[in-house]
Formats: C-alpha cells, structure tokens, sequence
C-alpha cells in the first residue's frame, strides 16, 4: 500500500526525513482494534514536528504520519478517526490529561497511508452530511477549535473573540464555531486574500496582523505565539481570556506578567479533545452548517504540502485524496 513515512528526523530540513513510499506493508488486523480503507487524510503541521524530532522520541521511527482520517472499515462502516488516543481514568476523567495520552501517529502508524489500523475506540461513525474529506480535516484543528473554545476559554453567545491568523487550521475552525456560536469574530491575518478567506468562514471582521480592533475582546484564541503575543495581550479586555494550543512562530515572546496581574487576564492552554467534545463539535458542525474549507492534493503531492505548510500558504486544510 502507499504511506507517507518518517523514517528519520531533522530539525534543520525536516523533508529530508519524508519517504513516500508506494509498496509498504499492509497493516494486520488486532483483537480490539479496526482496520478501515482510508479514502482521505488531511496534513497537520505535527507531522512536520514529528519530522523536526519535537515531541516524538527518536525511537519511534520510522513511523507513517498522518494525524487525521476518515475511511471505510473492514465490514463497511463510514467512519472518522477520534484522533486522541488515552485513557480518561488516567487523566481524572479526562482522556487529554492522561499523562500518557497522545494522538494518532506517535504510538502507532498514521492516516497518510491506504490503510489504517486503530485501537476501536478512535473510531467514530462519520455523520452522513459530511464527505471523507470534509470529515478527515475535523480530528486535529476543530476538536482543538472546540475544546478550546467552549470548555476552556467559555466562549458563549455575545462574546467578543479575536482569532489570530484566520486562515490557518485551528484559526478557521475557531472562526466558524465561535461565529456559529453567536460570538463576535474579529480575525487577522497577514494577506488581503487570507482576511477574505476569514471573512467567508465567519469573521465579521478581519484586520492586518496587529492591527488595533474597533473594541477589547473578551477571548482571544492564538496558535501563532511569539509573532502575535503581543497583540493578544493588548486586545483582550480587563479580565478577559487568551487560550492557546500553539506556537508556530515561537513559544518564547515576553511574558509580560505585570499586564497580566493587572489586567487580570487568564492565560489558558488546551491541547486536543475528549471524545465527548468531538461527538459534540460533530453534531455542532452538522446542525450549523459550517464546514471546514480545504484544497485536495493527491499521495505524490504530500512534499509539496507540506512545504505549502512550512510556507504559511494555507487557507483551512490540506487533504490527501487515496482514492485517487
Ligand atoms: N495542542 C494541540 O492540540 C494542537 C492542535 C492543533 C494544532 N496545534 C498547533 O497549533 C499551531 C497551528 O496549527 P494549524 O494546524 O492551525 O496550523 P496552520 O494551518 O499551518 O496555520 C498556521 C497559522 O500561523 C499563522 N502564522 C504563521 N506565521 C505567522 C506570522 N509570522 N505572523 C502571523 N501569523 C502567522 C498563519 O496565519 P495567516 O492566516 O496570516 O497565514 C496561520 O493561521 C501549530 O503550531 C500546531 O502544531 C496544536
């Protein structure tokens, strides 16, 4: 079968680590476990970490990427990949607190491949409203967005919400819940095309990275880190909320603790989601009608995509179609 690989590690050419490779083995069927025909899986920029050697010890490669998917099984189920694997009772009834925990491709084999297999508890039936496609950009970025979102920051109906750079995955994803939310969504991003992007996915306004908002916000969500730090500190209100699950510009801009004592601001990292508020962002996605926005590449184009991701020229997801 295909199968996009890790097969070494390096911080400085993170792609030099990547086989395609076009006759790997298939994965074998395990008591507890399903195996599904993958038909799609969406890129992540945790692959490209993966690649870097952070946050994935070196003993786990060679390893087939691949963080998101969504497929057939074996007796014909259309399913979606819950891609957090862990134990709630480890993590005091939450599977994201497990001090264990991970997600698909860092204890076992990725989605980038033709076939898939997975412990049948990340395997959730795909509502039917929603392609493969659609379905395999939802795992990573928007039960994140969620989490994020509803349980950790509150967002509720009237909220005021600045997303930092809109047009990337967990941004856009934001951008749509929170507006579907009925939150006020402001959001940057660096290009006029990218502003439109986050106009069209729910913003109600979108402004050049920095740039001063008409109001203070209530919640700030920011993946960006050192380059938008700054600004989130500045663009919440007194008592307001900055949530972050990234840094992919940097995790070291200045703290400013005296803003923050004195503003009274929370400071609130989210990783991942528990399988109850994936269930829950899947009913909230079909009842609302937002949808994730992607581009579809085919298995020899995963380097280019990658090197788009590097690059910052995404707008929502990239999906491997492997059906083609
Ligand atoms: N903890 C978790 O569970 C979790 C889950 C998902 C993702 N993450 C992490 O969160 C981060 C975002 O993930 P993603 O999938 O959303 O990535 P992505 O789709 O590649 O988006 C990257 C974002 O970074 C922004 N950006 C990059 N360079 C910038 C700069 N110099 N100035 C301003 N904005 C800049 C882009 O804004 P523009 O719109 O302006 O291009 C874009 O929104 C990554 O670091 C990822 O590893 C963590």
């Amino acid at each position: 079968m295909r199968a996009a690989v890790a097969i070494s590690q390096s911080a400085e050419d993170p792609l030099s680590g990547l086989a395609l490779d076009a006759d790997h083995a298939r994965p074998e069927p395990r008591d507890g476990w399903t195996r599904l025909r993958v038909h799609a899986a969406s890129l992540n920029p945790h692959d490209v970490w993966t690649l870097k050697g952070v946050g994935h010890p070196a003993e786990r490669i060679p390893v087939i990427l691949g963080c998101d998917a969504a497929g057939v099984t074996d007796d014909g189920r259309e399913v979606v990949v819950f891609p957090v694997w862990g134990d709630p009772a480890r993590g005091g009834g939450d599977e994201t607190f497990d001090p264990r925990r991970g997600i698909l491709s860092e204890h076992f084999d990725g989605g980038l491949a033709d076939e898939l297999v997975v412990p049948d508890q990340m395997v959730v039936d795909k509502p039917a409203s929603l392609s493969f496609a659609e379905a395999a950009c939802l795992g990573i970025v928007w039960g994140t967005a969620y989490r994020m979102l509803f349980t950790r920051a509150g967002v509720k109906p009237g909220d005021r919400v600045l997303v930092q750079g809109g047009a990337g995955g967990v941004a856009s994803a934001s951008i749509a819940l929170a507006s579907a939310a009925g939150a006020t969504v402001y959001a940057t991003a660096r290009t006029e095309e990218k502003r439109a992007f986050a106009l069209a996915q729910g913003a109600h306004a979108a402004f050049e990275s920095g740039a001063r908002l008409p109001e203070k916000v209530d919640v700030v969500v920011d993946t960006v880190g050192d380059a938008t730090w700054r600004h989130s500190l500045r663009a919440v209100r007194p008592g307001g909320v900055i949530t972050t699950c990234g840094a992919t510009t940097g995790g070291m801009a200045p703290s400013e603790i005296q803003r923050i004592f004195f503003q009274q601001l929370s400071i609130i990292g989210s990783t991942g989601c528990t399988r109850t508020e994936f269930d829950a962002m899947l009913r909230t996605v079909e009842r609302t009608g937002v949808r994730p926005q992607f581009d579809t590449i085919a298995f020899d184009e995963i380097r280019t995509g990658y090197e788009r991701l590097e690059a910052g020229d995404v707008r929502g997801k990239i999906v491997v179609d492997f059906t083609r």
